[in-house]
């Protein structure tokens, strides 16, 4: 017997059926739906909506299937989805007259919209979890290399004087945006849309306060018809992975350069490369190219919600289904790439003498010596900007030394300076030494950055492992549940 389908409507095709359903993705929410249906009907045994004895049999009987597992139910897909396929289970384990009262008062569009919270909060926090152990790991790798001096770029060309540790902190500090986006984010998907029906509430006298306890939500939602058909948290989330993406894909993209043999300033391992078929001598840096093609996805799932979600009409349209396996793989992309990018760059070989040769190359130290000369020559800085520029340009007219060469740019202006203020504006370490500014490379600054940055990391651990021990109590709790 279809329960869904025994009173309005006569048999659904078989290929329409499939066509409409939502089990194929609705494991991500199966565990999410069990602890919803206990929580309300413990909720409806307190407001003495259903009996005690129907309660503790439902409940049980919940509990039965939730240890039985999903792949161990009866997938019809003529019931739509898990909703239906986990009540029409538990009727047929109890008889209608006390499985019957589980739907009291609630709907499948309040159900799915407080499931889709449940889930994703776990798997918020798995990312974020992730996140923060890369994101030590980042710590970690940055203090090898406080002094291991390399070249900065703009436009990809050689710009100034760096440490690789520097550049790792930038990094950290744009993957450490990407968890307070999620942090702040999960404020607005920890609030529970349960008890607002199917668009309009109940005339029961449900607790929503109660089930929110129950299930370990923050707050409420308080407009019924907003609780069900909002998925702006969605969309909120899907953002967040698409700028997390973008984060991740620049890290893959410099991998990819910077191990080429032009660049050959790292070297990524060979559990993270490929080799060619045909050319025998070939590393290939494979994983971070289908990181960067998979984050693109990312992209393109947020502009597909967006677009399904923008002219549809309150309340509740089945619209809203297609949203639920786009997060998912947005979700399973994020985290699958997470792992990857973070064991690419933990196992990375830095080639310092090459990074060394860089910065010491191509005028990288050409803004010092401006510079310089704005001390050593109470000039104006354009004033120095236009002598140094002069002076590469004649260096590289000549194929002379800059050193030497500024020496008689500066003349031509009646200008002179010690030549051991010229050696050492053009040393590529004095230049890093020199940049204590706050959020410079200075081996100093960078130190102290670490040391502030691991603060704030233990933090956010911290805040994250709270929030998923009180996810597992709630869990616990409901799941043990004894009505007495
Ligand atoms: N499978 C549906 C979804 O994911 C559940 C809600 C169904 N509600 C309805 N009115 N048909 O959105």
């Amino acid at each position: 017997m279809n329960i869904l389908r025994r009173g309005r409507l006569k048999n659904i095709r078989e290929d329409v059926a499939k066509y409409t359903t939502s089990l194929e993705f609705d494991k991500e929410i199966f565990e999410a739906d069990i602890l919803c249906d206990i929580a309300h009907v413990i909720m409806l045994y307190e407001q003495g909506i259903i009996k005690k004895e129907h309660a503790k049999k439902i409940i049980d009987g919940l509990r039965e299937i939730y240890k039985k597992g999903m792949e161990n139910l009866n997938l019809d897909p003529s019931l739509d989805d898990i909703h239906m396929v986990i009540e029409s289970e538990l009727i047929n384990m109890l008889g209608e007259d006390v499985a019957g009262r589980l739907h009291t008062g609630r709907s499948r569009n309040d159900q799915v919209a407080t499931d889709l919270r449940l889930a994703l909060r776990e798997r918020i926090l798995e990312i974020l979890e992730l996140l923060v152990d890369m994101l030590k790991d980042i710590l970690e790798l940055a203090k090898e290399h406080k002094e291991t001096i390399t070249v900065g770029y703009t436009h990809l060309q050689h710009a100034q004087p760096t440490t690789y540790a520097h550049h790792l902190l930038s990094y950290f500090s744009s993957l450490e945006r990407d968890i307070q986006r999620l942090l702040d984010c999960y404020k607005r998907i920890n609030i529970s849309p349960l008890g607002s029906g199917a668009l309009a509430t109940t005339g029961f006298n449900i607790s929503r306060e109660r089930t929110k306890k129950l299930l370990g939500f923050d707050a409420l939602i308080e407009n019924s018809m907003d609780a069900v058909s909002t998925r702006d948290f969605i969309l909120e989330t899907l953002s967040n992975l698409s700028i997390l993406g973008t984060n991740l894909s620049k890290i893959c993209e410099e991998l990819v350069l910077f191990s080429t043999y032009e660049f050959n300033t790292l070297e990524i391992d060979d559990a993270f490369c490929s080799t060619s078929s045909i050319m025998p001598q070939k590393k290939n840096p494979d994983v971070a190219e289908i990181a960067r093609a998979k984050l693109s996805k990312l992209n393109g799932n947020l502009i597909s919600a967006l677009t399904i979600l923008k002219a549809l009409p309150n309340t509740y349209n089945r619209d809203l289904q297609e949203i639920s396996p786009i997060l998912w793989d947005s979700i399973n992309i994020v985290r699958d790439t997470i792992k990857m990018v973070n064991g690419m760059l933990k196992t990375i070989k830095v080639n310092k003498d090459r990074m060394l040769e860089l910065a010491n190359a191509n005028y990288s130290t050409a803004t010092e010596l401006a510079d310089t000369l704005v001390r050593e020559l109470d000039i104006p800085f354009r004033k120095a900007h236009g002598i140094v520029g002069e002076a590469v340009r004649k260096s590289l007219e000549k194929k002379r030394d800059l050193e030497e060469v500024v020496v008689e740019v500066l003349e031509k202006y009646n200008l002179k300076i010690d030549k051991e203020k010229i050696k050492k504006a053009l040393n590529p370490y004095e230049n890093v030494k020199m940049r204590k500014v706050i959020g410079g490379p200075s081996p100093e600054e960078v130190e102290k950055r670490i040391k502030i940055f691991s603060e704030r990391v233990n933090n956010y651990d911290d805040i994250i492992k709270n929030k998923l021990e009180k996810i597992n109590e709630v869990k616990n709790n409901l799941i043990n549940f004894n009505i007495e």
